[in-house]
């Protein structure tokens, strides 16, 4: 079955970004404050109920880099995902980019699953990233989460 179509705007009023479910992709506020100075966030609304966000910044020359994307966890598992991925491809293209990348832990299986079925290949691993970035120690799936996988996406 089809899922519902989100409708996703623009925030441009910091007092209204969605810190909960920025933190359920990334458990630093300090790392989501200061990606959020330069980055854009949008959040994705299902008959007004906001369930979810993507925080797109630019890092390179024809690049942008999904800093942060999530899913209210009752939503999770239903095709609202893939439509965010969707929705930063438009923008990136839109923007007349042509790259797209996204991060995530070595211990994201999931997370590398949806990417990489959604067309992302992997291009660099950021070694000790969690480590030495943060506080603290990230387990998922019974892994200890150390290296950042950088994957990347070329539309055309
Ligand atoms: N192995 C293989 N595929 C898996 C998998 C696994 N262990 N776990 C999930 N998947 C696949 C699903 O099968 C599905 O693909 P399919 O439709 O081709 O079958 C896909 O991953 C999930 O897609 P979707 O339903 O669109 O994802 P979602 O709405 O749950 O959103 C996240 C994905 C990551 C945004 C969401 O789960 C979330 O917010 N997680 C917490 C925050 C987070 O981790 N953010 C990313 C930080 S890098």
């Amino acid at each position: 079955m089809q899922p519902d179509l989100l409708s996703i705007e623009e925030l441009s009023d910091p007092q209204s970004y969605p810190y909960a479910l920025l933190q359920l992709a990334d458990p630093s506020l300090e790392m989501i404050r200061q990606y959020l100075q330069e980055g854009t966030c949008y959040v994705a609304k299902l008959q007004e109920e906001i369930i979810g966000v993507i925080v797109l910044m630019p890092i390179a020359p024809s690049t942008i880099e999904i800093k942060n994307i999530a899913i209210t966890e009752a939503f999770q598992q239903k095709g609202f995902g893939k439509q965010l991925l969707h929705f930063a491809e438009r923008i990136t293209k839109q923007l007349g980019n042509e790259k797209l990348v996204i991060g995530t832990g070595n211990s994201s299986i999931a997370q590398l699953a949806l990417y990489q079925k959604a067309g992302f290949e992997i291009e660099a691993i950021k070694k000790n990233f969690f480590l030495e970035n943060y506080h603290e120690p990230i387990i998922e799936n019974g892994i200890v989460c150390k290296h950042l996988i950088v994957l990347a996406k070329y539309l055309n």
